[in-house]
């Protein structure tokens, strides 16, 4: 008996010692074709090029095994051209990643990122960007360079568009949406299209909202506000990060070793392949942070970054840098170690090619319902006074005025190079097929573009006004005007159309404003002057019947701001998860119009606003009207202290008080009231999308973790203080049910 034991017992240590070195397959053909390259054939990896005639020479680098990634190529027999070299042309056979921003779709293309996160709906993005993995794959695209969740809340800042808003927590839930919906279940799919969380990290803290520009960024707004959505996108599993072209407090994101190693590597455990900004490494010289290509590569290495887009550092630098013993080969193998791992997860060895007879899936029709769907409730109703929307039977002709009822391209919206304007349904379209045996329709787009300032068709624009019951003024931005490198110091409406408002007031007809734009214009003095006001950002593809219906009532709005919306830019930064300081402002404090001539130096508030904007937003984040009203009653909070493991639930009664089927978004807010260092005085924790009939009540419950309650402290430290902390469960980051509880030790 007992040698049989024994037998058994040596045969189950056997089999655990086999099973505790089973490496991961992929692992092991990683490190297999590691040790059989060169090192010129490693650094080869590293180097991103871009197709779009840069390199007349890149056949043969690809040949020379210079390439490890290419860019924007996307036409699939060139792809398979340059695939073939690769594969079968080179000593190794490493195939190409081929890499492009596909930031809101490829073909079908959905609401910039912005709107996406007005929709407040996960779902949906993570179905929009499985929708953009299907069409970009089908040419051959792998990876793409989304999702942006850098937090901001500047509008002058152009790349605000391509953001997920001010807020870490839905900035976060967004962007892990993206994610899994562009990677789907399994990155070995040929469909799955890898994801970039970017741009690591803090760029959209630029100083003054100026694209690139300098950053100065504490440890604890890092941690409690730009980190958030990047370690939720390490939780979503994203297959690759970017690092930022932006300094932090001196120190160039592509440099940085703190951000790039101590963090995404090691605390966080990121093992997929972390990409420079386009030249970004190369632009440390520039920075003032390298003295020469050099130095930015040995910085650039030293932070990690296993692939250089287009700065040809690596290449020309890495094997001077080694041979100098500057650097170790160790630290090329750990950046090639990562390349590969990634063209194995996704397939690549197995499948290197595209199937240039694959049946293109573009804009398919439940591509093109998806994209409406998202852009209806991307849309967020900010006015609508005297009910003027829906527009109702009565209304029987309408004006459609303005540079952006009919824009094809420009609904789009930034960051588009492969969606075609001809798929586009615009306002003006929609309207005139879908309402226009209902209505009578006097369209005159008056300006050819926004930044249109020529007021020759005013008299027309008018007198369609007059002959019209209501009319619809179509205002904005062009798509140009936002995203990298589009910044404006004054965000209002470009050109002349502040002005076409106020000839078309002249008509004496309800005016409702529907806005495209890619940030939050300024529009504090065309508010007052419209009954109604639509906000699509720039809604994409299928965005004018996504409005058209809205309109008139076949669809009713959901939208709720991701970004608080200044009255005036001089407000900029505004937001609402800001600290309460020592003297926060007064509804009473005195106005400028309130101050009477030689008013005696102490006589003024005293308090933390502006006496001509005072310190209120146009809009609060968070904000969105209905077609019908919400009543939040009954809060519940279960337990008025709990211990620093326990778990709290919040909970409220809500009650659709008007006449129609409606969704409500409804936010979770908490607020620490005092801490070892300061916490805002708000912070969204939790949001639920309710759809509720006329007349139905539904309780809407929520649970609080420790971790929520939790910040990061000076000293780099995660912590839950005891103390006081008030909740809200709300409609909007400034209103809501509010109540209290307490953390004790
Ligand atoms: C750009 C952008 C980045 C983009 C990259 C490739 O400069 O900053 O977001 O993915 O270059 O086009």
């Amino acid at each position: 008996m007992f040698y049989k034991n024994f037998i058994l017992a040596l045969v189950s240590i056997g089999l655990f010692a086999s099973c505790s070195t089973t490496k991961d397959p992929i692992e092991e053909k990683v490190e297999k074709l590691l040790s059989r390259m060169t090192l010129e054939e490693k650094i080869g990896q590293m180097n991103q090029l871009n197709s779009e005639g840069a390199f007349d020479d890149l056949h043969e680098r690809i040949k020379r095994g210079e390439v490890g990634s290419v860019l924007n190529e996307v036409d699939p027999k060139t792809l398979n051209e340059l695939q073939k070299i690769a594969v079968e042309e080179t000593r190794l056979g490493i195939p190409i990643l081929f890499a492009r921003d596909i930031i809101h779709g490829y073909k079908t293309i959905f609401p910039i990122p912005l709107g996406q996160a007005a929709s407040w709906n996960p779902k949906l993005v993570e179905e929009a960007g499985r929708i953009t993995a299907i069409e970009a794959t089908s040419v051959g695209i792998r990876w793409t360079f989304a999702p942006m969740i850098d937090v901001s809340c500047d509008s002058r800042w152009g790349r605000i568009a391509e953001s997920m808003g001010e807020d870490p927590f839905l900035s976060g839930t967004m962007g892990a949406a993206m994610i899994k919906g562009l990677q789907g279940n399994d990155l070995s799919d040929p469909t799955s299209l890898a994801a970039c969380a970017k741009h690591f990290v803090g760029y959209g803290a630029t100083e003054g909202g100026r694209d690139y520009n300098t950053t100065h960024i504490s440890n604890e707004q890092l941690r409690n506000t730009y980190l958030v959505p990047f370690k939720a996108a390490v939780d979503a599993g994203c297959a690759t990060f970017m690092t930022s072209f932006n300094e932090i407090n001196g120190v160039p994101c592509s440099g940085n070793p703190f951000l790039t190693k101590d963090i995404l590597r090691k605390e966080w455990g990121f093992d997929g392949v972390l990409v420079s900004d386009w030249s970004s490494i190369t632009e440390m010289i520039i920075h003032g942070y390298c003295k020469d290509s050099l130095e930015a590569t040995e910085k650039g290495i030293n932070a990690g970054i296993d692939m250089d887009m287009m700065g040809e550092a690596y290449i020309s630098g890495l094997k001077k840098l080694i041979e100098d013993g500057k650097i170790k080969e160790s630290s090329v193998d750990d950046a090639v170690r990562n390349i590969l791992r990634l063209k194995f997860r996704l397939g690549l060895f197995d499948n290197p090619y595209i199937n240039i007879n694959r049946s293109s899936p573009f804009y398919e029709k439940a591509f093109l319902e998806k994209a409406k769907k998202i852009a209806a409730q991307s849309v967020v109703l900010l006015k609508n006074e005297n009910s003027v929307l829906p527009l109702t039977e009565s209304v029987k002709s309408i004006a459609v005025i303005g540079p952006l009822a009919d824009a094809a391209h420009d609904q789009m919206g930034t960051w588009v190079f492969d969606g075609e304007k001809e798929h586009s349904v615009t306002p003006m379209q929609a309207l005139k097929d879908r309402y226009g045996d209902k209505v009578k329709i006097n369209y005159v787009k008056t300006l050819t573009h926004s930044r249109d300032a020529n007021k020759s068709g005013f008299g027309d624009a008018l007198a369609a006004a007059k002959a019209s019951d209501v009319i619809l003024f179509f205002a904005g931005e062009e798509s140009i005007l936002s995203g990298e490198a589009r910044c404006r110091a004054d965000i209002s409406l470009p050109g002349v159309q502040s002005e076409l408002l106020s000839e078309l007031k002249k008509a004496g007809k309800p005016i409702v404003m529907i806005i495209m734009a890619g940030r939050p214009v300024e529009i504090y003095k065309e508010l007052p002057l419209v009954n109604g006001l639509l906000y699509a950002w720039h809604p994409g593809t299928m965005g004018g019947l996504a409005i058209a219906e809205l309109l008139f009532g076949d669809i009713v709005p959901s939208g709720k701001l991701p970004i608080t919306y200044p009255a005036m830019v001089g407000q900029i930064p505004i937001y609402y998860n800001h600290k309460n300081t020592g003297r926060p402002p007064l509804d009473d404090s005195p106005r400028i119009n309130d101050i009477s001539p030689e008013a005696p130096q102490m006589s003024l508030g005293n308090r933390s606003y502006y006496l001509d904007a005072g310190d209120k937003p146009l809009f609060p984040f968070g904000y969105g009207l209905s077609y019908t009203t919400f009543e939040y009653k009954n809060l519940k909070i279960s337990k008025s202290e709990i211990g620093k493991t326990e778990f709290l639930t919040v909970s409220c009664t809500v009650t659709n008080t008007g006449k129609i089927k409606a969704t409500e978004v409804v936010q979770l807010y908490i607020r620490d009231m005092y801490a070892s260092i300061t916490r805002p005085v708000k912070e969204l924790k939790d949001f639920s999308r309710i759809c509720l009939d006329a007349g139905e009540t539904k309780e809407v419950s929520f649970t609080l973790s420790p971790e929520q309650l939790s910040f990061w402290n000076n000293d780099n430290q995660f912590v839950l203080e005891p103390g006081d902390f008030k909740v809200w469960i709300a409609t909007n980051s400034a209103d809501g049910l509010e109540g209290e509880f307490k953390v004790i030790s």
